[in-house]
């Protein structure tokens, strides 16, 4: 192994993406504590107006991505995001000789294997600690220090924005919306939150750490989704009398039939449980193996210092390695994904109310073979858009949905049920 590359000096390294990120990434590269990394370049779209004084008078600015894939430069750091152009221009580093370092978790997702498997072609690497949970050490910690358990079941928190929504609604009974706001002006939500309130960015997550951690590759898109729009302040009350609080889940488990059971949903969990004590932008990963038992990750997951560490993390497992040894974990057939999960359930209804409405849902439960376990009502409560809840007995989550689509259709409801499941 070499601490240098193959010309003997530290390796020199192309930033590609000098927004949030890339530029807490350079102020790392330029804090003089990384002796075998050199930044050479920085590359970004109209890149006069991104020009800082603090850069080292060496280094070649560019909005020309073919300038860095011409250059001596022996990593690549791909932090522009999305999908288009940031894979192709992963694929042309990699076919260029440069191993690559990205924070891109759709990239990583849905081409992660073909480009890992390239990079081992060419004797390079690529890391991407960064994609997912920001800056806890997640891809490290499964791929080497958790290497020798076999991993079956991935508990997470991934996504910061939700969880800063759900721990506000929690404190201080505010509604869905004011906390959306409020996080927005802070800067923890994009102006289009969907991505991250609807459940697609954990979703590509999740992906990633089934791959890794369980060994078995999924498509993101495969893996259910539920929003956490539909949850209210009124669901904080109900769960805390339940001993819950609410969060939302990415789980993934193995099945002995080689399916994964996986989904991303707001869920009850235990106000006792490590999920419950991640409190504002903060991420949790919790795995569990047949030997070591249950580890647990957390820390930041987002914003420009925690994920730059990250990204220099792999930048210095790279000149590490000596530039060489690609990872090998990501790639294979995907896995079929089932949403399977046993367990406990919350509904919550809002109903105009009238005489007979729980023994309506009583019997339709009754009707899918569902135990109800109780029926939670705050007396005095308006007889318009009254809201309660019942909790079922553990079962298949596939049942509860049958009966609830025929709960559904009942008369009496002011707004549509919600259903979350309660972790184990
Ligand atoms: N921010 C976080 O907390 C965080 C956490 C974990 C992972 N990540 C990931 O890190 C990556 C970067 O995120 P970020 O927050 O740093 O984003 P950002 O602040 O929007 O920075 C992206 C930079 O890339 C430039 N860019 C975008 N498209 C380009 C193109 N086609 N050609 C050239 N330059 C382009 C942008 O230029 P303009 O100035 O013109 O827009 C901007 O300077 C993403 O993959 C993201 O998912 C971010």
């Amino acid at each position: 192994m070499s601490s240098t590359n193959a010309g003997g000096s530290a390796f020199s390294v192309a930033l590609v993406g000098f927004g949030t990120v890339g530029s807490s990434v350079a102020r790392i590269l330029c804090n003089g504590a990384h002796d075998r990394l050199r930044l050479t370049h920085i590359c970004n779209r109209g890149i006069a107006r991104k020009k800082v004084d603090w850069i080292p008078a060496d280094v070649t600015w560019t909005d020309d991505i073919n300038a860095v894939l011409r250059s001596d430069a022996d990593i690549v750091v791909e932090l522009i995001g999305g999908l288009d152009p940031a894979t192709n221009w992963i694929r042309r580093a990699l076919e260029a000789g440069k191993s690559v370092v990205t924070a891109n978790k759709q990239v990583i997702a849905q081409g992660g294997a073909e480009l890992e498997a390239l990079a081992g072609r060419q004797g390079l690497q690529l890391g991407f600690e960064a994609a997912v949970a920001g800056g806890i050490p997640i891809i490290h910690g499964l791929r080497q220090g958790l290497a020798g358990d076999r991993l079956f079941r991935i508990l997470a928190i991934l996504n910061g924005t939700c969880n800063y929504i759900l721990t506000r609604m929690e404190a201080d009974g505010v509604a869905f919306d004011f906390a959306l706001r409020e996080a927005q002006e802070l800067g923890y939500a994009e102006a289009d939150p969907s991505a991250d309130v609807d459940g697609m960015d954990a979703q590509a997550k999740l992906a990633i750490l089934s791959a890794i951690g369980l060994r078995r590759p999924i498509a993101p898109d495969s893996i259910p989704l539920r929003t956490i729009t539909t949850v209210d302040a009124i669901d904080f009350v109900y769960a805390r009398r339940l001993g819950c609080t609410i969060r939302q889940v990415s789980r993934a488990q193995s099945a002995a039939d080689g399916r994964v059971r996986a989904a991303v949903q707001p869920m009850l969990v235990s106000r006792s449980s490590a999920l419950a004590r991640v409190n504002g932008s903060g991420n949790i990963v919790v795995v569990e193996g047949e030997l070591g038992g249950e580890t647990a990750f957390s820390g930041y997951g987002a914003g420009g210092g925690p994920t730059a560490v990250a990204v220099v993390s792999d930048l210095e497992s790279v000149a590490a390695a000596g530039g060489g040894e690609a990872g090998k974990l990501l790639g294979g057939p995907p896995a079929r994904v089932a949403q399977d999960f046993d367990s406990a359930h919350y509904l919550r209804f809002v109903v105009n109310d009238r005489p007979g409405i729980v023994a309506a849902l009583c019997d339709v439960f009754a009707r899918h073979e569902l135990n109800v376990d109780s029926v939670l009502q705050d007396p005095g409560g308006r007889k318009e858009q009254l809201a309660f809840v019942m909790t079922l007995d553990p079962c298949d989550a596939g049942l509860v949905n049958a009966a609830l689509r025929d709960a559904a259709a009942l008369d009496f409801h002011a707004r549509p049920p919600l259903w979350m499941p309660v972790l184990p």
